[in-house]
């Protein structure tokens, strides 16, 4: 029976090991992590992170083939196969500070395999790390285990999968990324990965490459993502401009068959644990290349997603008589997408701690995430929250003027405006009519996420302001006061 082994129990190692489990049940996988808590969640019926479907999956295979263990060493140690889907966020401090990926967490777990090592292994890089990591890991592993003749191959196996649908991504991935070396045993490695895939992904949607390929498609893959959204983004700000309607102009691109109708939504901005880190990566990666005009080319992409959020915030303030100071807006979404409870680096902490800095009274509702959350996102500085759980301060200073609340009736009852950051489903279905009578009037809509019916809510009576849509008399009166 084959042994795989996935060190680290996080939004990518947990959902892909289960899939693998799933759908290869005559191979063992254990998942390992160092975090104690994270690994007891695994292992009840709370799971450690909300994605549709992934508790599902986790029943049908725990006990069976797959199982979740502190026992780092004991499993790595067994394995034919072992994945790394450790954390890689931005560096903090150092050579590369503010850009680069720490890569502490990959280092340690390849020094720990190169120790506990006793037969030949594949080593396969999961997580999202800069273009030529394999040759790094493979000297830390040569160099600690010569003297016990074992051999690695190490393949770059990136993982595309979007939280809020990984389950459906991994089922049915529209490509798997396999590289590796080009030698006859590095073949023989991605012939062995291949045929794990192969198990239920057609085989013409596994493409292999040598392991540079691989390690920087993932990076591009994200960076031309991400730009794509700061691209109908800066599309929006025109649109308000000059009477364009924004989900217009996206809905003319998508029927270009050369452009397709995914990430045109233009949004409060992109938020999520990759693309900004990926990016930022991308930029190191290249100014350490002497490519300083590529370079600049992808910083832009992040300082118009920057822009994005500051002109939401500008927006609200302005619209307010240019003032927030001691009025309660409730924020409805703080999840950096629907689906998730994920919160890293999400829109809404910029947005709010924006507000904040005008004085604002914060009432905020999220159907996933809770009280303790938010509050150690808006006191805390977000880099901290990258790395793993057991490193994170146990406690953290509480924002007073943030209420977090449990439906959005409560979150807007007094209110002087409503964000939207979050598109939840659930937000399209509430009643407005009764969010009106019980806010304060004016009654203030701004919709971050253009999933409204703005005609109505303006029937309503409220004034609006929508992503990219054209202005309503208010708000333009307000720009030219402002
Ligand atoms: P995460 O923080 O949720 O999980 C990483 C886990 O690794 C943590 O639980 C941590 O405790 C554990 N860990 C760290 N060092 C360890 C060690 N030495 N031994 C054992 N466990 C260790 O991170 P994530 O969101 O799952 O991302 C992991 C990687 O995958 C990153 O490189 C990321 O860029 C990439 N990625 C993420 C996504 C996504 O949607 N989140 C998608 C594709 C790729
Ligand atoms: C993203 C990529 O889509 C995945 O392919 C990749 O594997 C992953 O990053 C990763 O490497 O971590 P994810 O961040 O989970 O996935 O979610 P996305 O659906 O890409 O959304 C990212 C952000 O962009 C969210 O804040 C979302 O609201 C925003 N977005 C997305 C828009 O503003 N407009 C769009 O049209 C699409």
């Amino acid at each position: 029976m084959v042994k795989i082994c996935g060190i680290g129990a996080g939004y990518v190692g947990g959902p892909t090991m289960a899939v693998i489990a799933l759908k290869c049940p005559s191979i063992e996988v254990a998942v390992v992590d160092i975090s104690h808590s994270r690994i007891s969640a695994w292992n009840s019926n709370k799971l450690p992170i909300y994605e549709p479907g992934l508790e599902e999956v986790v029943n049908q295979c725990r006990g069976k083939n797959l199982l979740f263990s502190t026992d780092v060493e004991k499993h790595v140690c067994e394995a034919d196969i072992i994945f790394v889907s450790v954390n890689t966020p931005t560096k903090i401090r150092g050579l590369g500070a503010g850009k680069a990926a720490d890569l502490t967490y990959w280092e340690s777990a390849a020094r720990m395999i190169a120790d506990v090592s006793k037969s030949n292994k594949i080593v396969i890089e999961k997580s999202t790390v800069p273009v030529r990591t394999a040759e790094a890991i493979e000297k830390i592993l040569t160099h600690n285990t010569n003297s016990k003749g074992i051999k690695y191959q190490i393949l770059s196996n990136p993982e595309f999968l979007s939280e809020g649908t990984a389950i459906q991504d991994l089922l049915k991935p529209d490509r798997v990324l396999i590289g590796g070396n080009q030698d006859p045993e590095g073949l023989e490695a991605i012939k062995k990965l291949k045929d794990i895939y192969a198990h239920w992904v057609p085989q013409d949607r596994i493409i292999t490459t040598n392991l540079w390929s691989a390690e920087l498609s993932k990076l591009a893959d994200n960076a031309f993502l991400a730009q794509r959204i700061s691209s109908i983004n800066a599309m929006s700000a025109l649109c308000e401009a000059t009477g364009a309607e924004v989900s217009q102009v996206s809905l003319a691109l998508s029927k270009n068959t050369k452009i397709g109708p995914k990430f045109l939504n233009a949004s409060v901005g992109f938020g999520g644990s990759c693309f900004q880190k990926d990016i930022l990566n991308l930029v190191y990666i290249c100014e350490s290349n002497g490519l300083t005009e590529v370079a600049n080319y992808w910083k832009e992409v992040i300082k118009v997603n920057d822009y994005q959020k500051s002109r939401f915030v500008h927006r609200v303030v302005t619209s307010m008589f240019n003032t927030v100071s001691g009025k309660k807006i409730a924020i409805l979404g703080f999840a950096f997408k629907k689906d998730t409870s994920d919160t890293r680096k999400t829109p809404a902490i910029d947005v709010c701690k924006g507000l904040l800095g005008d004085n604002a009274c914060l009432s905020i509702y999220d159907p996933r995430v809770n009280e303790t959350q938010i509050q150690k996102d808006l006191s805390m500085d977000g880099v901290e929250w990258e790395h793993p759980i057991h490193l994170q301060p146990l406690s953290c200073s509480v924002v007073k003027q943030v209420n977090v609340v449990g439906d959005a009736y409560e979150a807007t009852r007094d209110a002087h405006g409503l964000c939207i950051l979050t598109e939840w489903d659930e937000f399209k279905t509430i009643d407005y009519q009764r969010v009106y009578e019980n806010m304060q009037k004016p009654a203030f809509v701004f919709d971050g996420r253009n999933m409204l019916n703005v005609d109505k809510l303006r029937e309503i009576g409220f004034i609006v302001y929508s992503i990219g849509r054209p202005l309503d008399q208010w708000l333009n009166n307000m720009k030219i006061m402002n």
